[in-house]
């Protein structure tokens, strides 16, 4: 197999992304001068410049100007492809929630145009990591603006999710991304693959760690040697020490040959240790014997025998909360976790989300008697709404199931089970989390009559967190007691019911 990581479009390689042979002031691959070509560019500004607008007209884009984040989604939502700019600096941070459902528009190339004060704020930052292929200080040259939409054009057109998407491949393991976390995880890979360091996955259930272990062993000198898996958490535990270390004939009743354990099995190869967090305190000792000496031992053998594996391990839950609770031994983590690789979640792959759906769209398509071609726009919303517990698992499955229960030839967010999360929503997850924490804290706070100590038990939080929430909130006053006084509060209303 070729489980090397192809990321589909490498959102920090646009210097290479735009169409073959593109320059600044050259031609189209088709030979025609570029200000022949009407390239559609969507301008979000609240206070346009005009003299920009001009001067990208001059070189052949058919500039839309948006003033607002709505009529910017009219506008775009009308065009199959288009570049975008995205000047930041004048919009409010009240602003920014309506912009990412703009920038989330899987048809636009974003470049956004920012200042340092207005890189301060985290939420900016957080969008154009997630959206833009790249970003520029204030105030820019015209022609580097020019340059960069023409590649970012470029990208989104290789994207065109009609056609045969770019993320869409006949390689079985690809792994795609191109949202800026799955780019440093490509490049993460590329980087430990050259070494034979232990390396620790962490992530959460479905996000592709044993695709990454895979593709760290793909790449690496050991190619040719086995890759060898193992679930630990799959195996009971009186059988675990067997299968990993193999036992002699006799070495116990039913033992009636040798066999050779997952450790050996992979001798010249990588092993993969998944589920790490489920092995049990012998098989701990074990391996860490093993990690330590490079020799193992198989069961009711005297002889020592050398093995070299390189060794991944994986993971979805708290290795640190488990050593804090002694369930797995500090020595041995830190002896697997030489290297460590954390996969993003896929609610924080920004339009990564979409791409995956097509891509999983074009790999089982052929399940369908119907010719399914793509996701209805209420789909589509449901996806980026949807928190995606199970990860890139859970998006394969539900994708795969709507090819199948799909009554017409898009996929509508019923077809995926996800009818719940499509209401037009003028608010974001972030914002409707933030207003459920929000009104715990206060009915907390109500419940308990500002004595803190008290609410943030009920909460499940530190008192310096809910003081430190209750700020973020605004929910700080004069009510509010931080220091132990609580006691001499006076009362206060008795909460009304919730
Ligand atoms: N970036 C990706 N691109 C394409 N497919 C992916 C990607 N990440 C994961 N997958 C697919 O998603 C599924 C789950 O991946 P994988 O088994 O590697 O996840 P995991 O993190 O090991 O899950 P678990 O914690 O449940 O063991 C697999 O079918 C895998 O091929
Ligand atoms: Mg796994």
């Amino acid at each position: 197999m070729a489980g090397a990581p192809q990321p589909a479009a490498a959102a920090d390689d646009t210097a290479s992304s735009g169409p073959p042979g593109y320059d600044a002031a050259a031609r189209e691959p088709d030979g025609r001068p570029i200000a022949d070509i009407d390239r559609m560019l969507l301008y979000v500004a609240r206070v346009p410049d005009t003299q920009l607008g001009a001067y990208l007209r001059s070189r052949g884009w058919e500039v839309a100007t948006a003033k607002s984040p709505h009529e910017a989604t009219r506008l775009a939502k009308a065009e199959p492809t288009c570049a975008g700019i995205v000047d930041l600096t004048g919009f409010a941070a009240r602003d920014l929630a309506g912009l990412e459902a703009v920038l989330r528009l899987q048809q636009v190339g974003w470049i956004a145009l920012t200042d340092a004060k207005r890189l301060t704020d985290p939420e900016v930052r957080r969008l154009i990591r997630q959206y833009c292929f790249d970003y520029v200080h204030l105030p820019v040259a015209p022609a580097t603006l020019d340059y960069l939409v023409g590649h970012a054009f470029g990208m989104v057109t290789l994207c065109d999710l009609d056609e045969a998407p770019a993320a869409a491949s006949q390689d079985e393991d690809e792994m795609v991304g191109t949202c800026e976390a799955m780019q440093q995880l490509f490049r993460t890979i590329r980087k430990v693959a050259n070494t034979d360091a232990t390396v620790f996955i962490s992530g959460e259930s479905g996000t592709g760690k044993e695709l990454t272990a895979l593709a760290i062993h793909e790449r690496s000198p050991r190619r040719k040697a086995p890759f060898v898996p193992i679930n630990c958490g799959a195996i009971p535990h009186h059988l675990l020490q067997s299968e990993l270390f193999g036992y002699e004939r006799g070495a116990f009743t039913g033992a009636n040959q040798r066999k050779i354990g997952r450790v050996e099995a992979a001798n010249g190869g990588t092993l993969f240790l998944d589920e790490i967090g489920d092995l049990p305190m012998e098989s701990q000792a074990s391996l860490l014997r093993f990690l330590q000496e490079g020799k193992i031992e198989r069961l009711g053998g005297h002889e020592q025998i050398p093995v070299d594996v390189r060794i991944i391990s994986a993971t979805h839950v708290d290795l640190e909360a488990a050593m804090r609770d002694g369930r797995f031994r500090a020595d041995l983590f830190h002896r697997l976790c030489v290297l460590r690789v954390d996969e993003p979640p896929l609610r924080a792959r920004g339009k990564d989300i979409e791409i995956l759906a097509h891509h999983v769209l074009h790999k089982f398509k052929q399940d369908s008697a119907r010719r399914i071609r793509g996701f209805t726009p209420d789909a589509i919303e449901a996806m980026y709404n949807y928190n995606w517990p199970g990860n890139v698992r859970e998006l394969i499955n539900r994708v795969r199931r709507a090819i199948v229960m799909a009554e017409s030839k898009l996929i509508s967010a019923e077809d995926l089970d996800l009818d719940q999360f499509t209401e037009q929503q003028t608010v974001t997850l972030a914002q409707a989390r933030e207003a459920a924490e929000k009104r715990a804290i206060e009915a907390a706070l109500l419940r308990h009559r500002h004595r803190l100590t008290e609410a943030a038990t009920d909460l499940g939080i530190s008192r310096v967190t809910l003081y430190r929430l209750m700020g973020t909130h605004g929910l700080r006053d004069e009510k509010t007691i931080f220091g132990g006084e609580a006691e001499n509060q006076p009362d206060l209303p008795p909460e009304p019911e919730a």
